[in-house]
This record gives structure tokens, C-alpha cells and sequence, in this order.
């Protein structure tokens, strides 16, 4: 599994537990290793090349904008964020987008914007952040200690002050956590890394009720769910609830890196001039690539594509699981669907990798799958036949 001791391999710091696989290309559903194998590809990058690899109208986008204007800072407007932001704008409840380049640097914007906008309109004081047990927030000093998961905080300690985590949908006891301090509520609507766990609608209505009574803010990070991959453009459509932040990376442009942090007007304007910056936020060439991913979006019908493709998948692994008692559950919304076994499964990747697949594993045990918007049911039931296969070898 680990190419750390090959050569070139050496170079490169030990951060990840990698397959030995090298990529060297990628179109639509499908990659290709060094030595031409073929793998079709059910982690799309973790949720970034939701419509395909190398989809062809963003590699258009971004060499007509490599080839006109690849940097200029925010000192300066450009066309392509400018669009960026009216389309994410227009097709949400937001009122204003602030650019950054990944998903913790957002969820660092939204905590940033969060404490701000509590000591500017109930004080010093209120500066802490509600977030749940599992869930998964990225990897700055602020991101994983909003994440409610200490394997990714031990050894870093001291963390920041003012985050505290609750279990996921316990009403009482985000109700015994909320109070005066508290600046925000932070929550994504699936947790992805966490084993795909979606939240529930009661769950949701009080967290939207108590942010409302005590001036708190509703942050949705939506950076693995959001853009499409539930099958409405963003997670927050399907639910009864409407978050004051959004924060966005991974699909949203496709392979490029940019994350996006949007707000309210009247929560944004809390972040003034000189408050926060990002070199590289808003770049064009990323940008350019975002506004080829919103079209696509916006004006095909792709959302009803992963609605349809979607239930097919989740309908499909349901099938097989049942009866295999080695299965616990089958869950998942759109193009973000789980299995979780009752016990690891420490070689299902590695196998599947050598059926022609590539997965997603999390805690060991929960197969997290999210396929390319643009695969197709016989591409599914093709993966569903190597799982059966899996079930008669590993006799589970
Ligand atoms: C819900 C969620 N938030 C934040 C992040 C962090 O994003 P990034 O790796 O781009 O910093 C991730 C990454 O997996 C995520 O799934």
C-alpha cells in the first residue's frame, strides 16, 4: 500500500497512507495508471471532479483563461469571479462571496467571520463554536479543532480556545451547549469523513431555532456535499433549513483548487476592508473553471441525472447488502452513499483496486462512494458485481 521507500517517492513527506498507484491520466468516469490499467473512479478525487475528469467544457474554460489572464491579486475586479460569485449568489440564500483556495481555508473564513460578527453584535465574549462529534472540518490549527474527531488533533495541542463538540442529533444536548458565548453553529448536512451521516430534519429545525433566539450564526459546511452531489446545488435545498454561512471548495471547480466562503449581507459585512485576504483567492484560471462547473449545473439537466443516478446506486447496494450479514447499514443522499460493515474490512480497497475500482474507506469499515456525476447505471452495476465477488472470497 505505501510507496514511501521508492524512489522518487523519497522526496515527499510522509503525510499520506497512499495506494501504490500512479495516475497518469483521467477522462469522465475513468483513470488510467502508469502502465495503462484502467480504473473506474468512485471517489472522484474526494468529491472534486464531480463531472468527470478533464470535463471537457472546463478544460476549454481554463485554456481560453491561461492563455488571457492567470493572476492579477485582489487589488483588482476580474470577469471570471465576478461571475463566480452572481451565479452562487443568485442560486442561494446567500448575498456575498469571499474567495479562498480549499475547504479549510473557508471553514477558516466562516470561523473568522463568526467570531467577528459575535463580538461586533453581542460582545467580547461571544466567540465560541458548536460543532459535532464526527464530524470533519479540514486540517488548519483552527479546522481540526473544529473537527469532533481527536485523532486528528493529538500532538498538536495547545489548541484554540472556543470549540465545543456535541453528539450529532441530540437535540438536548446542543441545547444545554448553546448560549451566550456561542457565536455559531457549524454543521455539515452529511458528514462525509465522519461515514456519510446525514442530519436530521428535527435535528436541523432546532439548530436553526436556537441560533435564531440567542444571535448565533448557521454555518452549513457544505465543501464535500455541496455543488451538486446530493443532486440539488446545494445540501441545505433538501433540508427545512436555511444556513446564514455556506462554505465551499472540493466540486466547485472541478479539479482546481478554490474555496468559497458565503454569507448574508448583513453577517459579510461584519468582514471590512483589510479584515481577511488570500493571495491566490478569486484566481482567475480557478475561477474560470468555477463558471464552467456552475453552467453545467445551472443549465443541464445533470442535478436530475445524479437524483436518478444516485437512487439506481443507492437502490443497487441496498440489494446486495441484504442479507450479507457482514453488512450493518446502506445510506447516502444523490452521489454520496455508504455501506458500513460491522467489522474493518482492512484489504476491501486494495481488492477493489485490483477488480478495477477506486473507493473511498472511512474508520476502516464504512465504503464511501462518490462516482463522477456523469456515471452511468452499466458502470454501476459493474462495481455491484465486484462487491458480490468480494462477498464469495472474502466469505464474509
Ligand atoms: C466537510 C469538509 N470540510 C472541510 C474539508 C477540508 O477541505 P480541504 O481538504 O480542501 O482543506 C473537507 C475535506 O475533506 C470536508 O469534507
Amino acid at each position: 500500500m505505501d510507496t514511501n521507500t521508492r524512489k522518487p517517492f523519497k522526496y515527499i513527506a510522509r503525510t499520506y497512507a497512499r495506494f501504490n498507484l500512479e495516475i497518469v491520466r483521467g477522462y469522465g468516469t475513468r483513470l488510467w495508471d502508469k502502465d495503462g490499467r484502467e480504473y473506474l473512479d468512485f471517489t472522484s478525487g474526494i468529491a472534486v471532479c464531480s463531472l468527470g475528469h478533464c470535463n471537457p467544457a472546463v478544460v476549454d474554460a481554463v485554456r481560453e483563461q491561461a492563455g488571457k489572464l492567470f493572476h492579477v491579486s485582489n487589488l483588482y475586479w476580474t470577469e471570471p469571479q465576478l461571475k463566480v460569485a452572481s451565479m452562487l449568489v443568485e442560486n442561494s440564500c446567500a448575498d456575498r462571496v469571499f474567495f479562498c483556495n480549499s475547504g479549510a481555508e473557508s471553514v477558516e473564513a466562516a470561523i473568522k467571520l463568526a467570531r467577528k460578527y459575535g463580538h461586533d453584535t453581542r460582545g467580547p465574549d461571544c466567540y465560541e463554536v458548536i460543532t459535532l462529534q464526527d464530524s470533519f472540518h479540514g486540517r488548519t490549527l483552527a479546522a481540526i479543532t473544529a473537527t469532533g474527531q481527536p485523532v486528528y488533533q493529538r500532538g498538536f495541542e495547545p489548541l484554540p480556545a472556543g470549540f465545543t463538540h456535541v453528539p450529532r442529533n441530540d437535540i438536548r444536548s446542543l441545547k444545554l451547549a448553546t448560549g451566550k458565548r456561542t457565536a455559531a453553529i457549524m454543521l455539515e448536512p452529511i458528514q462525509g469523513e465522519g461515514g456519510v451521516r446525514p442530519l436530521d430534519d428535527a435535528y436541523l429545525n432546532a439548530a436553526r431555532d436556537l441560533a435564531d433566539r440567542t444571535g448565533a450564526l448557521l454555518i452549513f459546511d457544505e465543501i464535500q456535499v455541496g455543488m451538486g452531489r446530493t443532486g440539488t446545488l446545494f445540501a441545505y435545498e433538501q433540508t427545512p433549513v436555511k444556513p446564514d454561512v455556506i462554505c465551499l471548495a472540493k466540486g466547485l471547480a472541478n479539479g482546481l483548487p478554490i474555496g468559497a466562503m458565503l454569507a448574508r449581507e448583513s453577517v459579510m459585512e461584519h468582514l471590512g476592508p483589510g479584515s481577511h485576504a488570500s493571495t491566490f483567492g478569486a484566481n482567475p484560471v480557478a475561477c474560470a473553471a468555477a463558471g464552467a462547473v456552475l453552467d453545467q449545473l445551472l443549465h443541464t439537466d445533470i442535478l436530475e441525472k445524479v437524483k436518478d443516478t444516485g437512487k439506481y446506486l443507492h437502490d443497487r447496494l441496498a440489494e446486495v447488502c441484504r442479507g450479507w450479514p457482514a453488512i450493518r447499514e446502506t445510506r447516502g443522499r444523490g452521489l454520496i452513499q455508504a455501506v458500513e460493515f460491522s467489522v474493518p474490512q482492512p484489504n476491501l480497497a486494495n481488492w477493489l483496486i485490483q477488480e478495477g475500482f477506486l473507493t473511498l474507506v472511512a474508520n476502516g469499515r464504512i465504503l464511501r462512494l462518490l462516482p463522477p456525476f456523469v456515471i452511468e447505471k452499466k458502470e454501476i452495476d459493474t462495481f455491484i458485481q465486484a462487491l458480490e465477488r468480494y462477498r464469495a472470497e472474502s466469505g464474509s
